[in-house]
């Protein structure tokens, strides 16, 4: 009887320790209808946006709620692209809501480079364009084509994904991500921008130590583009 509890106990710690892995995988749920961060408390400059003090409701107004810092593209980078990244930080009122969202611009033949979000998936609407848009499954499976204006398409959670205007005319993408604070990391530049050993990367890619330094000129972060 008594082993017969113990091994029961066992099964519902492992169902339990499995639902908080699965839990903690994405943004926590709210406690609270919202959480207007309280700008006494200082800017928000922390990725632990969660952590920070909300103002008291009875003060928050319609505007907190409204963004409209995305009615035009942003500065385009030299490979075509303008991200709009609206998190907490620049739009207090999604503070734990559990989601962020980003408007992209891409000139004809611009692209965004392949990256993944470590912590949410993608809904990427084309707004206007035509944009080749694909991911890369685990088993390096391509699942890619143009998408048109008014499609979506998801990129899963964590997956590598990339986009390029194929279209004759600049494009407009939103994309939605179910964290407020997805993280983004660039392939080319978490590989050839960061200090990861030389002489590894030389063997990993089969180059020359010449070929492994003109990629990190181009990669490297405090380059002036
Ligand atoms: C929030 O504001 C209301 C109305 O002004 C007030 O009654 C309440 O005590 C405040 N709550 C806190 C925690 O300060
Ligand atoms: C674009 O660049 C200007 C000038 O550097 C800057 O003031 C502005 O905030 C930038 N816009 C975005 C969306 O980053």
């Amino acid at each position: 009887m008594a082993k017969k509890m113990s091994s029961s106990i066992t099964i519902l710690l492992v169902i339990f320790a499995l639902q908080c892995a699965i839990t903690l995988a994405s943004d926590p749920d709210p406690v609270q209808d919202f959480c207007i961060p309280n700008p006494k408390f200082g800017a928000l400059r922390t990725p632990l946006h969660n952590i920070l003090p909300c103002k008291n409701a009875s003060e928050a107004t319609t505007d907190d709620f409204i963004f409209s810092g995305m009615k035009v593209a942003g500065n385009f980078t030299d490979m075509g692209i303008a991200v709009i990244s609206v998190n907490p930080t620049v739009f207090p009122g999604i503070n734990t809501l559990g989601m962020s969202f980003i408007r992209s611009d891409l000139k004809v033949g611009g692209i965004n480079p392949p990256h993944f979000h470590p912590r949410a998936t993608e809904i990427s609407h084309v707004v206007e364009g035509s944009v080749y848009s694909g991911f890369v499954d685990s088993a390096n499976r391509v699942f890619a084509r143009v998408i048109e204006q008014g499609e979506v398409m998801v990129f899963p959670r964590g997956l590598v994904h990339f986009q390029m205007n194929v279209g004759k005319n600049p494009a407009t993408i939103f994309g939605s991500f179910n964290s407020q604070n997805p993280g983004n990391q660039k392939i080319p530049s978490a590989i050839f921008g960061s200090r990861i050993n030389s002489e590894l990367l030389e063997k990993a890619f089969g180059l020359s130590p010449k070929q492994i330094r003109t990629m990190r000129r181009k990669f490297d972060p405090k380059r002036v583009s």
